[in-house]
């Protein structure tokens, strides 16, 4: 793993930091759904066998996604690693700040990587081969429309560029996807998707990339035949086809980030709310994250800019705890 970028999720960091016991933390340091899809007992065969590609995996996820050209990764980590990897040397607009592995990955593959805020996109669209946005962003909570995106992929499509849209927290909001509205991915066009987040599944690895067929085949070719494992690929199948469970967990989500975002706003102002998680750039980040920490809630902390990101608490007991910590304990 590579130390230089830090992630959420890292208790046994936090645990050694502070001496408190795993258990005893309020984890909302990750982006993730803490009320995951809960997957049954996984039968013998299905640990025995090797992936294969002609299982149900791909025409579920087809299903849900309403494309047709995916492709299952372990992870959109791992598109994130290899798309650098499938372009000559171009100039990359990222808009910032980011997800940390976007920016890094293309500067380790040697490419041009321009740091743009949102607002600077239209203006600087012209002098790029690639532009990488996330939508809704990690860690800002913006959000694009399809009319902006479709038209910065026409603009980069027609001189042989790629848009690339990250698309892992879009799940609770489908109709803003960009794959509502292609069931074949057109050139130029790059769309990412996790089973992480809202499917509160990060530990098994799985996630997809949709692309025309020709760069689909070019990755393919390079994670080699069984980068997804086989009970990845079986519960994956079943947690997409899951309906019911997926329309309880969007009204979880929009319940969880409201009464996360009337808890926080007692204490701060200029907060980004977004289904998984609620921003608040502060110049005292690192004394928040701190005292928290020293209560045993672990939360995320940036420094370019300052900022705290705090994930969703999974239940009304942690809701209420953090709110009696902030009240008791928080001193700026
Ligand atoms: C915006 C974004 N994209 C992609 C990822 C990678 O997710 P995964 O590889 O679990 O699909 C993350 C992880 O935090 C993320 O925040």
């Amino acid at each position: 793993m590579n130390k230089t970028i830090k992630h959420g999720g890292n208790l046994y960091e936090a645990s050694d930091l502070y001496g408190i016991p795993l258990e005893d933390w309020i984890d909302l340091s990750t982006g993730i759904n803490p009320r995951s899809w809960q997957p049954p007992e996984i039968p013998i065969s299905v640990w025995q066998r090797l992936p294969e590609a002609e299982d149900d995996l791909l025409s579920v996820a087809t299903q849900y996604y309403g494309c047709e050209d995916l492709l299952p990764i372990a992870g959109s980590q791992v598109a994130i690693q290899s798309l650098p990897y499938c372009r000559q040397h171009s100039r990359i607009g990222i808009v910032s700040p980011c997800y940390a592995e976007h920016p890094y990955w293309w500067e380790q593959a040697g490419h041009d990587v321009i740091r743009l805020s949102s607002g600077e996109i239209d203006g600087l669209i012209e002098g790029l081969d690639v532009l990488l946005l996330i939508n809704p962003n990690n860690p800002d909570g913006t959000q694009y429309t399809l009319e902006k995106l479709l038209g910065w992929h026409h603009l980069l499509a027609k001189k042989d560029g790629w848009l690339i849209v990250d698309e892992a927290f879009i799940d609770s909001r489908p109709k803003q996807s960009l794959l509502s509205r292609f069931k074949c991915m057109p050139k130029g066009l790059i769309v990412l998707r996790s089973i992480g987040k809202f499917f509160g599944l990060a530990g098994i690895r799985l996630g997809f990339i949709a692309a025309e067929p020709l760069l689909l085949t070019q990755l393919a070719q390079r994670q080699g035949p069984w980068a997804v494992s086989h009970p990845a690929r079986w519960l994956g199948a079943l947690a997409l086809a899951d309906q019911q469970w997926q329309q309880q967990t969007c009204a979880f989500l929009v319940k969880q980030s409201d009464a996360l975002y009337q808890i926080l706003s007692d204490y701060f102002q200029n907060i980004h709310q977004s289904h998984y998680f609620c921003y608040v750039p502060h110049p005292q980040a690192e004394q928040i994250k701190h005292q928290l920490a020293e209560q045993g809630v672990w939360v995320r902390y940036f420094e370019k800019p300052y900022a705290i990101r705090f994930g969703l608490p999974k239940n009304d007991k942690e809701l209420t705890k953090l709110l009696i910590i902030l009240s008791c304990f928080l001193r700026l």
